[in-house]
């Protein structure tokens, strides 16, 4: 069975990894190189899920399905190499939704097998924290440990990344994550999906000291997160209207912003209990599609100089679902499996629905 040998990761400073990201609404493919140089990159945000107000997980499989082959086929055809450059195909083996985790990594298996390449299977989670570390794409070299917000539609937590493979949940949601908050809230004022990006439009309109709502777990030690009563708050504000009403705009904005601003005060809150809990980070990171909004980014920024640590932000393409990320994951477990030793080929690793980081050190025992 084919595997990249400790000699080759030393030697070979043009290792090229062909990555594949399928594990919920987007479908992508990268080529990334050993020094993080990005030859190619296609992606494909799935249109399909709009007409349902969110993401249809059966639909999501069938969609990356339809879409994966003529994508990898482009990303090639960008790049413009030939197979004999490439020494590795990664890809998503989860968590995530798992139709599409097993279309994902059931394609890139066979290109693994048709190639004769070693298959490298990605944690998702594992490869939106090792993001910052891309050189070229952060403005630090970014050394460990350090902290990570991850906020998406689907992940909420903070991750102390001490190194390559381990990774020190500090705290996640309870119940929703938070872009989850943000399209239901989103939802109840009567804005299309995904309702993050046109909730963040809105309160610019607002007054965000209208109403006091809830900032869940405030002042409680540790670092979970809570939004679920937030939402419940928002939606007793609208106690006075049909579901079918249009919201006066004014009211709808001052429950934008004050929505925005509670969710961003119970965040900061959180993140403040994890920098004391991992005292000796170097710098704050975020990712995910929450990461996007400027008033979040603005406080996360201020937490971060209040406690003297640099903060990144990763270009919005890298901090949202991407195959670039899956790809620089490989290149740098590949590296930690090199210096344990061993030689990877993950071709029988299975897709999996959750997949805790808490496992990820496992991968370099010989
Ligand atoms: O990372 P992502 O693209 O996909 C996954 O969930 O994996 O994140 C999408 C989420 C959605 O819930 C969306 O509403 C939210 O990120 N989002 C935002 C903003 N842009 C995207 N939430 C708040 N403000 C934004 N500007
Ligand atoms: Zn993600």
């Amino acid at each position: 069975m084919p595997s990249i040998h400790q000699s080759d990761i030393k030697t070979n400073k043009n290792l090229t990894i062909l990555s594949i990201e399928s594990s919920c609404d987007d479908t992508a493919c990268a080529l990334v190189r050993y020094d993080g140089t990005v030859l190619a990159e296609q992606i494909y945000s799935q249109k399909e899920h709009i007409q349902f107000g969110g993401v249809v997980p059966e639909i999501a499989a069938r969609a990356h399905l339809s879409h994966l082959s003529a994508l990898v086929q482009k990303t090639l055809a960008q790049a413009q190499i030939d197979w004999k450059e490439i020494d590795a195909i990664a890809a998503t083996c989860g968590p995530g939704l798992i139709g599409g985790v097993i279309v994902g990594s059931s394609f890139a298996k066979g290109l693994a097998l048709a190639q004769n390449l070693p298959f490298i299977g990605i944690n998702h989670i594992e490869a939106h924290a090792l993001t910052v570390r891309i050189p070229n794409i952060s403005p630090l070299q970014v050394n460990f440990p350090y902290l990570l917000f991850l906020t998406s539609g689907g992940h909420c937590q903070c991750i102390n990344v001490t190194n390559i493979g381990e990774y020190q949940r500090l705290g996640g949601t309870i119940d929703d994550a938070a872009g989850e908050a943000f399209d239901k809230v989103a939802k109840m004022l009567g804005l299309s999906w995904p309702g993050g990006p046109a909730l963040e439009a809105l309160a610019k309109e607002g007054d965000e000291n209208m109403f006091t709502l809830p900032r869940p777990l405030y002042g409680r030690p540790g670092c979970d997160f809570s939004f679920s009563g937030l939402k419940t708050a928002v939606a007793n504000l609208l106690t006075d209207y049909e579901t079918t009403d249009v919201l006066p705009r004014q009211f709808a904005a001052d429950v934008a912003a004050s929505f925005q601003k509670a969710i961003t005060t119970a965040i900061i809150n959180r993140l403040e209990n994890a920098i004391k809990l991992a005292p000796n980070s170097t710098l704050l990171a975020t990712a995910g599609g929450v990461a996007a909004n400027q008033y979040l980014r603005k406080h996360l920024l201020a937490l971060a100089e209040k406690y003297n640590l640099p903060f990144i932000a990763p270009p919005m393409k890298y901090c949202t679902d991407n195959a670039v990320m899956i790809g620089w994951a490989a290149i740098e477990i590949l590296h930690q499996a090199s210096k344990h030793h061993k030689l990877m080929n993950d071709i029988s690793m299975l897709p999996r629905p959750r997949w805790p980081l808490s496992e990820m050190s496992q991968r370099f025992d010989v």
